[in-house]
């Protein structure tokens, strides 16, 4: 199987989680967007979604799913979003996508937390996928500074977040710490969010493989 394959793999069985009747929560990425795919093909009956993107919501509705504002949303149910990197902690570093503040908000909300992903985004400790840090535009510059006096190289993505805002990936961090390391990049003034999901992790992880999805918790 391709990663792709797996990616779909992973997406489709998180359709089981899905709860009718209920107001669901929806990530952002190619892996997200199986699962909305697969969803729909379900049949399964979802009075209403929130999601973490323009590019899901839109699909969403494409599809027929109503989307709501999360201001109208107390809690959420199940959160199905996919991640860069998960460690057997379940903390996670996401935002490849851009979508990172939008996915910490939907998070926050989730009693549930399914994260799925293809079996390369496992790793012992996290490194390999550059760390996104959402940014205000104004404060590049000196955020940027703070980052490399963590010892992080900051490369600016050529890219606007749906919240107006920049992305620094950062690559050459060492994240022994995840949840430390969230703090403090958090407490730099101009940081929207970084992309380490550390104090609120995954609670389940579909993790598509060569033998088959498999489930943790
Ligand atoms: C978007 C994200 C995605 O979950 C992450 O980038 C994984 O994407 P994909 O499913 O395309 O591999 O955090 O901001």
């Amino acid at each position: 199987m391709n990663q792709n394959e797996l990616k779909k793999a992973a997406a489709e069985r998180a359709v089981s989680f899905v709860q009718e009747g209920r107001v669901l929560g929806v990530g952002t990425g190619s892996t997200v967007d199986f699962f909305i795919d697969a969803l729909a093909a379900s049949g399964k009956k979802v009075p209403a979604c929130v999601s973490s993107s323009v590019r899901s919501t839109e699909h969403l509705e494409r599809l027929g799913f109503k989307v709501l504002d999360p201001n109208e949303v107390d809690e959420i149910e199940v959160y199905v979003d996919g991640a860069d990197e998960i460690d057997s902690g379940f903390h996670m570093v996401k935002g490849g996508g851009g979508a990172l503040t939008r996915e910490k908000i939907l998070a926050s909300l989730a009693r549930t937390y399914v994260c799925i992903a293809d079996e390369s985004k496992l790793v012992p400790v996290f490194g390999r996928f550059p760390l996104p840090v959402e940014v205000i535009p104004m404060a590049v510059g000196v955020v940027s500074r703070q980052l490399k006096a963590l010892g992080g190289e900051p490369k600016l993505r050529d890219f606007t977040t749906d919240n107006g805002c920049k992305i620094l990936d950062v690559s050459g961090l060492q994240i022994t710490d995840p949840v430390a390391l969230e703090e403090k990049i958090n407490q730099i003034p101009g940081v929207v969010t970084v992309g380490l999901f550390a104090r609120r992790g995954a609670d389940v992880l579909l993790l598509a493989t060569a033998d088959g999805v498999k489930e943790s918790a």
